[in-house]
């Protein structure tokens, strides 16, 4: 196979097991293309990309636009704090006035679940979901699936543990249907309050108890605790939180095997995770970064029509 089997990257469960695999292997191009002294191909010549960002990014944004001008693509930047959006603009009309500046590809965050599924059925680009509310983040769990096969050698087998909010996290369920995909064995770990009520439907192992899940995993994906999508508290303190869910070198310590650890970012310091292990050895924390714009240029050339 040599082609994607979808038009839009939405989601990870619209990917085949197949499509993941083309990506990891033009992803394996892509990276040793951006590791020689010139940078760029022109693969994505004379295509225009929109980067619609309704809610904030530092590394994904980032990640996107370096993508877009390693391939040689044009690109435009829109961040809703700064557009017309204030005055009162539909999300569809925004993105059809930018789609009249001839964009064959747009790159969209939004804070509601499903609002590139809504452009994707209304616009005639290629639309990639750069997280969408609570529900998908499919570059991150790409790029988070190809660091473990990097580390590991394959994901197939592996016992990954994602760790924390997994109730607000884009991340924790396309990481699940990544992961499963390529065959890796999954559990969430958290307070109870931030798990999910549909979990069991999801085929994952559930464990309360961090050091538990830390000695069972092979990985261990610590997510940011997401104070700004929480309208109620979901545990006591955030004191409280890193005594019972933070991981820190000392827990570390007490395993049987080294285990490698991950964060998508943004880090919360001395809550989820020390300093002390996120700066170790154990950890391919900005590996995942670099890899993010390897990953990103193969959805954007897979996408814009291009094969292996
Ligand atoms: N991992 C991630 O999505 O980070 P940003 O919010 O900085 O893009």
């Amino acid at each position: 196979m040599s082609q994607l089997s979808v038009r839009h990257l939405l989601g990870i469960k619209h990917l085949s097991h197949e499509d993941l695999h083309l990506i990891f292997q033009t992803a394996d191009n892509f990276k040793e293309v951006i590791n020689r002294p010139i940078k760029k191909v022109p693969s994505l010549r004379d295509i225009t990309i929109a980067n619609v960002f309704f809610e904030n990014s530092t590394r994904t944004k980032l990640s996107f636009e370096l993508a877009e001008k390693r391939l040689s693509a044009d690109v435009v930047n829109f961040s809703s704090t700064e557009s017309s959006v204030k005055k009162g603009e539909t999300l569809l009309d925004t993105v059809n006035n930018i789609l009249a500046m001839k964009v064959d590809m747009v790159v969209i965050r939004h804070g509601s679940a499903g609002a590139p599924h809504f452009l994707s059925k209304h616009i005639d680009a290629n639309i990639i979901n750069a997280g969408d509310g609570t529900h998908e983040h499919p570059t991150q769990a790409l790029l988070d699936t190809f660091s473990i096969r990097e580390r590991l050698g394959s994901v197939e087998g592996k016992k990954v543990v994602i760790v924390g909010d997994i109730l607000h996290s884009r991340v924790a369920l396309s990481n699940i249907f990544a992961l499963q995909k390529l065959g890796a064995e999954v559990m969430v770990c958290g307070p109870n309050t931030l798990l999910p009520k549909y979990i069991d439907q999801l085929g994952v192992h559930v464990e309360l108890d961090l050091d538990k899940a830390l000695a069972w995993c092979d990985v261990a994906n610590i997510l940011r605790i997401q104070l700004e999508r929480q309208q109620i508290k979901y545990f006591p303190s955030l004191r409280e939180y890193t005594l019972y869910y933070g991981v820190n070198r000392e827990r570390l310590d007490l395993l049987p095997k080294p285990i490698t650890i991950m964060h998508p970012g943004p880090i919360n310091r001395g809550v989820e995770l020390h300093s002390d292990v996120a700066d170790s050895e154990h950890s391919i924390i900005l590996g995942q970064v670099e890899n993010g714009v390897a990953i990103r240029m193969a959805v954007l050339y897979l996408l814009a029509g291009g094969g292996v």
